[in-house]
């Protein structure tokens, strides 16, 4: 089963990309007050690959066979991260507000690519401590 690891790394780290690509691509179509945001298209697509992202997450945790310090990290921001995105897209009232919670959630997902690079719970923080 070992031998999986690497292509459900690369499954994840592929989803991670596609979620954070389209990620940018709806914050575009918000701030030009696109219609194409509230299109099926744009509100299926980041849930079927979310949904991929986090199978493979919980995949690598099983043949880890722990969850290290800095993955413990990784979960905790995804939650302030589905937070601000939800403010950006749903729940904020006006533009200023929803513009500020887009930004927010893309640097928490600077933070979270960082801490899977330097796999240390600082992530790029850890470069001003
Ligand atoms: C529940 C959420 C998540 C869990 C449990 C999780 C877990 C993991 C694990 C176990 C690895 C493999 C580490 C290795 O063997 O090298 C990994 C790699 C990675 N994860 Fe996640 N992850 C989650 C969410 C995310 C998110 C939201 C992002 C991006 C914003 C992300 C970005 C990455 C990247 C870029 C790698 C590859 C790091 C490298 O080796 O250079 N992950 N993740």
């Amino acid at each position: 089963m070992q031998e999986f690891y690497p292509l459900i790394k690369h499954i994840h780290v592929g989803a991670v990309l596609a979620s954070g690509g389209f990620f940018l691509l709806r914050g575009l179509w918000m701030m030009q007050e696109s219609s194409l945001l509230t299109t099926k298209f744009a509100r299926v697509v980041p849930h079927v690959i979310d949904t991929v992202l986090l199978l493979a997450a919980i995949a690598l945790i099983v043949f880890l066979g722990g969850v290290p310090a800095w993955v413990q990290v990784k979960i905790a921001a995804l939650f302030v991260y589905i937070f601000l995105g939800v403010l950006a897209f749903r729940l904020a009232k006006g533009y200023g507000a929803r513009v500020l919670a887009f930004f927010l959630a893309l640097s928490v997902f600077a933070f979270m690519m960082s801490v899977a690079i330097t796999k240390s719970p600082w992530g790029f923080l850890g470069k001003f401590l």
